[in-house]
């Protein structure tokens, strides 16, 4: 099942606010709409944001009355720039919208030209996203064992991408392959991803799901209770993870317990050429802390942070599992010296 569809000129995904009390499904007829559904976190995921600012360029395109090229292109450019100032840290969406615009200002031809190439380009990118989280999948599950409990964070599954996820690509194949496996989620403190869409995407698989606090990760791998722990990525820097926030504290643990850290991402969210000073972390609002949905837990007027990811040096990652296969720190530091010097 695809987690975003385009057809006719309107794109169609799942509310995911409002999940798992009730799954919605909405309709954007123009990049406004999808814009505000991403900074909204309507629409939530680094593939997934990268293939609906795609499909946001599609829908500039499609209902384009531009004359003339240079109007057409303008009025790309004008989209770009809303979508880019959505959200700051998941590179996706900065790579699907170059990689659209790259496309239509070296093409030729006249305005409808450009149009359908705009949305065949769209298209490529939520098609190929569905392609290569099957093979992260058939990659990562070499990596599990019969038997293993597995700890995620956040959500990197089915909904944050067109389909099947990318950590739990790896829990979805291990699991289609027979391996009895069980998962752990934290509930991912401010926005719950982890307690609301991984908790019910592996529920509504079979798949064996228990959900922890955030603060619950440490005494559980005290215990011995996590065989690995499996991540997705918003960004993949030359030394550093950049994902939801709580993942350093997962992988500090997991160093210090012995359990091997893994990342699970499409090269898509590869940012070789910069490290992590370079990386914009998404400030979000205080009120995401101090309120859990529309109820206030804290005293009013309290101060809070609310950093959206954090930054995981990659002395911590064991493997990043992406569509070319598994990953060791060496590889990675090759792929980005050969970045570097091309
Ligand atoms: O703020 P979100 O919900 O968009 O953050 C999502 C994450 O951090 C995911 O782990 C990451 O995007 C990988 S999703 C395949």
């Amino acid at each position: 099942m695809r987690t975003i569809i385009w057809k006719d000129g309107v794109v169609i995904t799942i509310d995911q606010t409002i999940l798992p009390d009730e799954e919605i499904w909405i309709e954007m007829r123009s990049c406004d709409e999808i814009a505000k559904a991403i900074k909204e976190m309507k629409i939530r995921g680094a593939p997934l944001i990268g293939v609906a600012a795609a499909y946001g360029l599609a829908l500039t395109a499609y209902h384009s009355n531009a004359e003339n090229r240079e109007d057409f292109l303008k009025e790309i450019d004008i989209s770009a720039d809303m979508l880019k100032r959505t959200r700051p840290t998941a590179v996706n969406l900065f790579w699907a919208v170059d990689r659209i615009l790259k496309k239509a200002k070296s093409a030729e031809g006249d305005v409808e030209t450009l149009k359908s190439i705009v949305i065949k380009e769209a298209e490529s990118i939520a098609e190929e996203d569905a392609v290569v989280n099957k093979m992260i999948g058939k990659h990562g599950s070499k990596l599990i064992s019969d038997g293993d409990t597995i700890l995620t964070h956040c959500n990197a599954g089915r909904l944050a991408t067109v389909d099947y996820g990318t950590a739990l690509a790896v829990i979805r194949a291990a699991w289609e392959e027979g391996k009895r496996i069980k998962v752990i989620v934290d509930e991912t403190r401010p926005k719950l991803q982890g307690a609301r869409l991984t908790a019910y995407e592996l529920m509504r698989d079979g798949i064996p799901v228990t959900l922890i606090t955030d603060n619950m990760v440490g005494y559980v791998m005290f215990r011995g209770l996590v065989d690995k722990v499996i991540v997705g990525a918003d960004r993949i820097v030359c030394d550093a993870i950049i994902n939801k926030i709580g993942t350093y504290s997962i992988a500090v643990l997991a160093y210090e317990h012995k359990v091997p850290f893994y990342v699970a991402a499409p090269l898509s969210t590869f940012d070789l050429n910069i490290s992590a000073k370079n990386v914009i972390i998404e400030e979000r609002s205080p009120e995401e802390v101090t309120y859990i949905k529309s109820v206030r837990i804290t005293p009013p007027g309290v101060n809070a942070l609310n950093p959206a990811f954090d930054i995981t040096p990659m002395k911590y990652v064991n493997y990043i599992i992406c569509e070319k296969g598994i990953l060791s720190r060496e590889d990675l530091s090759k792929m980005a010296k050969a970045h570097h010097s091309a």
